[in-house]
């Protein structure tokens, strides 16, 4: 959700920066702040909380003036939303100032390591160990860029910046570490722009180069040099953006559902933000509503969803039932409305929706609530009815989902199930403090795991090339990823048209290894875990059948290339957290078979986005 934004040029810096900062608003923010290299050389900087217009009104009571300058908008992840915690961020000598996006992951033992060498902090959030430890360079003799180079080396986690110095007065250096959202360069006549999303400046200019991940960019007002972190130039291609706000929102991507995949890392940073607190180990749900009263006298939680979202209440039922050991039950909302279902007011009834509006998951929850029931939504349109009916709600945070096969509400509205879990088993006594800074810790991790699985897209080009033509194809899971194996073969049948189905691993002896020949592409999700074994024994029973086997598997994993024909590798994580990791493979690999086969990608023949009819 923070938005950045930076310029140098003739322009008057602040006006530039809060401009785009305004055009950022809609990725909603708590506090924002603009900082300029003065005439006097000093950097001036003015933060406010709240909405952007508080900062509107500290610029024209106390001006700043310079032509170079960042800003930023913030929504709170670690220190809450203060005037102090906002950025920009200066260090402790007044040399050097920062804007961030993302969350550095190993922030606390880098303060420390500095906090022991007299580096005094001024917020608590996880920003300033930055701007402290290129200051911290530049005080040992080191040249700005240098000093921001071995700044970046350390840090951990998915991370996007913008650095400013006294040192180096006509240059801001900016990089984008994995995907904590982008960074794209404007290209001015005399002039540069820097910002996390294309509208902020749009209007001074067409021109624009997206970092990748790792990649660093020194920009000054007629310049840019782009490298990798270890200085190697690079050369990026300059994209032409059309001024029609669609292929804007678009940007790099070739299709909304690509960008949204790629959303993910940001969307699950989002989605996690004022929300969890990584300091302290803990997670508030604010607007969930819930008391001990509540949530001791659940008996059963049902979750009602459909397509997608039911998939994900599937992978929500093994989170929430081992965090909180509260029964979980799901039901298509379709299904349920004509059932007879069991309620009353042990109940609470969660609907999992990214558009708030179906009306199949809103009959059900209406009806349940007729019968004593507590709703509860994870919803990602906000103001939508779904979260307007509900007692208590988790907002997605996914931003707008455009692309007609849901991606990002998908992964994110796993993250909410696990936070919710967690919550739940606090107030239950089920988890104790020690364990929920573990489950924490697990959570933290995930964005920038994401960002990684991002960056080989090559991966699944490939395959596209070798599967585009099959006209069946079997996906399968064991435990919760059987609820992945599913999702995989709904996205694929949804935006390739290949028949594709998900079955669970140990249910293939029983009717699908029937299907098995040399033309049927089985995918198998094979990560470590407890049934690991059990999944490798399927891998061989599909094998013998001639099946052609894709093995999603842990990096690291040696043996599995001797059983499976093709072996894509996600990154570890744990159990309950493992299949917001494999879901990506399962998009991109339907993505690129869709792409191959000339299909309409963002809106597949037959179906809507939002269906609000039965
Ligand atoms: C439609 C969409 C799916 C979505 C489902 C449920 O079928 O095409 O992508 O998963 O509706 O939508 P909801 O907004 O309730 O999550």
């Amino acid at each position: 959700m923070c938005g950045i934004v930076g310029y140098v040029g003739p322009r008057d810096a602040a006006t530039v920066v809060y401009n785009g900062l305004k055009r950022l608003e809609y990725r909603g923010y708590d506090s924002a702040g603009v900082a300029v290299l003065a005439q006097n050389g000093h950097i001036a900087i003015r933060r406010d909380v709240g909405k952007l217009g508080n900062l509107g009104s500290l610029l024209a009571e106390s001006p700043v003036s310079g032509e170079i300058g960042i800003g930023h908008t913030r929504w709170a992840t670690h220190g809450e939303p203060s005037q102090r915690n906002a950025h920009p961020h200066v260090g402790m000598n007044g040399r050097v100032v920062v804007v961030h996006n993302g969350i550095v992951e190993n922030f606390l033992p880098l303060r420390e390591e500095l906090e022991a060498e007299g580096v005094t902090f001024a917020s608590e959030t996880d920003t300033e160990v930055i701007v402290q430890l290129v200051e911290r360079y530049l005080e040992s003799g080191l040249g700005f860029e240098t000093a921001v180079r071995q700044t970046l080396a350390q840090l951990e986690g998915a991370n996007a910046v913008v650095v400013m110095s006294v040192d180096q007065p006509d240059e801001l250096i900016c990089a984008r570490l994995g995907n904590a959202g982008g960074i794209t360069l404007g290209i001015g006549h005399d002039e540069m722009f820097i910002a996390s999303d294309i509208p902020a400046i749009l209007e001074y200019t067409r021109n624009m180069i997206f970092l990748e991940n790792r990649q660093m960019a020194l920009v000054t007002r007629q310049s840019y040099q782009i490298t990798d972190l270890a200085g190697v130039p690079l050369q990026p291609e300059v994209h032409n953006i059309n001024w029609d706000p669609v292929s804007a929102v678009k940007g790099e991507f070739k299709h909304f559902m690509q960008k949204e995949i790629h959303d993910q890392p940001q969307a699950l940073i989002d989605t996690m933000r004022g929300r969890v607190n990584f300091e302290k180990g803990t997670i508030a749900l604010p607007e969930m509503n819930l008391t001990p009263e509540l949530v001791h006298s659940l008996n059963k939680i049902i979750i009602v969803a459909c397509g997608t979202s039911y998939y994900a209440g599937l992978v929500g039922k093994f989170m929430i039932e081992a965090l909180s050991r509260i029964p979980v039950e799901v039901e298509y909302g379709s299904e349920f409305r004509y059932y007879d279902p069991i309620i009353d007011e042990k109940t609470a009834v969660l609907s999992i929706t990214q558009s708030g509006e179906t009306a199949d998951t809103l009959v059900a929850s209406e009806q349940a609530r007729a019968k004593g029931a507590t709703l509860w939504s994870i919803v990602n349109v906000i103001g939508s009815q779904s979260m307007r009916i509900s007692d208590g709600y988790i907002a997605m945070q996914a931003g707008p989902e455009i692309g007609v096969a849901s991606t990002k509400a998908f992964t994110t509205s796993l993250a909410d199930m696990y936070m919710l879990g967690c919550v739940l088993g606090e107030i239950r006594g089920v988890i104790d403090p020690v364990r929920m800074r573990e489950l924490v810790n697990n959570l933290a991790h995930i964005p920038s795991l994401a960002g990684q699985l991002l960056e080989n897209e090559a991966v699944y080009e490939n395959l596209a090339s070798v599967f585009h033509g099959a006209q069946n194809f079997l996906f399968l899971g064991r435990g919760i990823n059987y609820p992945v194996a599913l999702e995989g073969a709904l996205k694929l049948k949804e935006i390739s048209y290949i028949h594709a189905e998900g079955y669970p691993a140990g249910e293939m002896k029983h009717g699908p290894i029937a299907l098995i020949d040399e033309t049927m592409p089985i995918v198998a999700l094979a990560t470590n875990d407890r049934l690991y074994d059990k999944m490798v024994s399927n891998i061989q029973q599909a094998k013998t059948r001639g099946g052609i086997v894709l093995a999603v598997a842990t990096e690291g994993n040696k043996t599995i290339a001797n059983e499976a024909d093709y072996v894509i590798e996600v990154p570890a994580s744990s159990e309950l957290l493992q299949p917001i990791l494999n879901t990506i493979p399962m998009q991109l690999l339907s993505y690129h078979v869709a792409v191959w086969r000339g299909c309409d990608v963002d809106q597949p023949r037959n179906l809507a986005k939002s269906v609000t009819v039965e």
